[in-house]
């Protein structure tokens, strides 16, 4: 059993990982700003572990704030979520995501140190391979960002990694994950996302749920088996669990770790409607339209460093994400006939 922080852990994947490490007997503080989350989560992961979490409502800025939490909750292990995460903003306004990812990371480490926190999960992310020139991919592959955003989790990595191998830290594992979709299958939580989505599995949900006209599908005419965009879809439950069995890993091993986490499977732009609509039973009509600038034709995630490890594996499949992704969209709707 570890006490551990979750920066950003009222969020999408922090809300999860948080629920997973409660079942796994872990204790678990919160620390967000609720930028991107709802403040009524911590009360939804109340229903759902009957463990009432501390929360801190702080800026990971604000190095102040960090540390009088982490001297207030000792831990033994920080898992870093918090950050800003849309490409499209990210190049919108560089300088936010520079000060928000990257400040913000420095200033939350500072903060461990002057706690003598030095073990850390890192929530990174596959955009940091750019195109890849092959799928799977490995994590030796070169790192060719192609957005603000992307060279925002690789200097965070970075960082992560130079404190590291100078002993400023004991234990990291930077987690580079591909598309995390899907809900708790309670639908007590899930992705929450402000405005129009711009992920494919929120804005398709909300398609079947009549709130959107049609699904645009960015391109046909891509290298791939049907010409549109191939991912590594990872339902969300699966990742939390792989974040559980990375911290534990931590604690018993002193190594800086990077770490590819999918299922090792391309699937499709249409793949993923057929699914969905198989699943669900509901329709996505869609409208194939030009491809989305900054869009990479393929990317899938080889997962075995994360088995060797972590002895991790994804156990949810993609209709198992399309259900749970559709049974909390609509319960967001209002659509009660799920
Ligand atoms: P999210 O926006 O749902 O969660 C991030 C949380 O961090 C939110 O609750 C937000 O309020 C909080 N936050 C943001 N900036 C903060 C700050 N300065 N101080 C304190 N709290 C702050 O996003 P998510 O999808 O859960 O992603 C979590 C992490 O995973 C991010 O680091 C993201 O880059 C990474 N990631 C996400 C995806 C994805 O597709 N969702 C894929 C790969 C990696
Ligand atoms: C998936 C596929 C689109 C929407 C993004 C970030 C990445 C990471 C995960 C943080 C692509 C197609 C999409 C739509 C479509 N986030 N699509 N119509 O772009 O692979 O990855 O989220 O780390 O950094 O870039 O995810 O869901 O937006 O797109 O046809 O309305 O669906 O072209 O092929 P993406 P996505």
């Amino acid at each position: 059993m570890a006490n551990v922080l979750l920066t950003g852990g009222a969020g999408y994947i922090g809300s999860h990982t948080a629920v997973a490490l409660a079942e796994r007997g872990h204790q678990v503080v919160i620390l967000d700003n609720f930028r991107n989350s709802q403040r009524d989560v911590p009360d939804r992961l109340l229903r759902l572990t009957g463990k009432s979490f501390p929360v801190i409502e702080a800026d990971i800025r604000d190095t102040a704030a960090c540390s009088a939490a982490l001297a207030a909750h000792p831990v033994d292990a920080v898992i870093h979520f918090a950050a800003l995460k849309a490409v499209g903003e990210s190049e919108a306004d560089p300088l936010l995501y520079y000060d928000m990812n990257i400040i913000g990371t420095i200033r939350l480490l500072e903060a461990m140190q002057a706690q003598n926190i030095r073990r850390i999960v890192f929530s990174s992310s596959a955009t940091v391979y750019g195109q890849p020139d092959t799928s799977p991919i490995l994590e030796n592959f070169p790192t060719r960002v192609q957005s603000i955003y992307g060279r925002t989790k690789l200097v965070m990595e970075n960082l992560i990694t130079d404190l590291a191998r100078t002993g400023k830290l004991l234990a990291a594992a930077n987690l580079r994950y591909v598309n995390p979709v899907g809900a708790h299958p309670s639908a007590v939580i899930g992705e929450t996302p402000t405005g129009v989505p711009n992920n494919l599995m929120p804005f398709m949900c909300q398609v079947a749920t009549g709130q959107r006209e049609f699904l645009s599908v960015f391109g046909n005419d891509y290298n791939t088996p049907d010409g549109t965009g191939v991912r590594d879809y990872i339902h969300v439950v699966d990742l939390a669990n792989a974040h559980a069995l990375a911290l534990e890993y931590l604690l018993a091993n002193d190594v800086a770790v990077t770490v590819n986490l999918g299922t090792g499977i391309g699937i499709s732009v249409l793949d993923l409607v057929n699914a969905f609509e198989k699943t669900t039973g509901r329709a996505v009509p869609y409208k194939i339209m030009p491809r989305r600038p900054g869009d990479v034709a393929s990317y899938f995630a080889n997962p075995g460093a994360a088995e060797k490890l972590f002895g991790w594996k994804a156990a949810l499949n993609v209709d198992d994400m399309c259900r749970d992704s559709w049974t909390w969209e609509a319960k967001r709707a209002g659509i009660n006939d799920v």
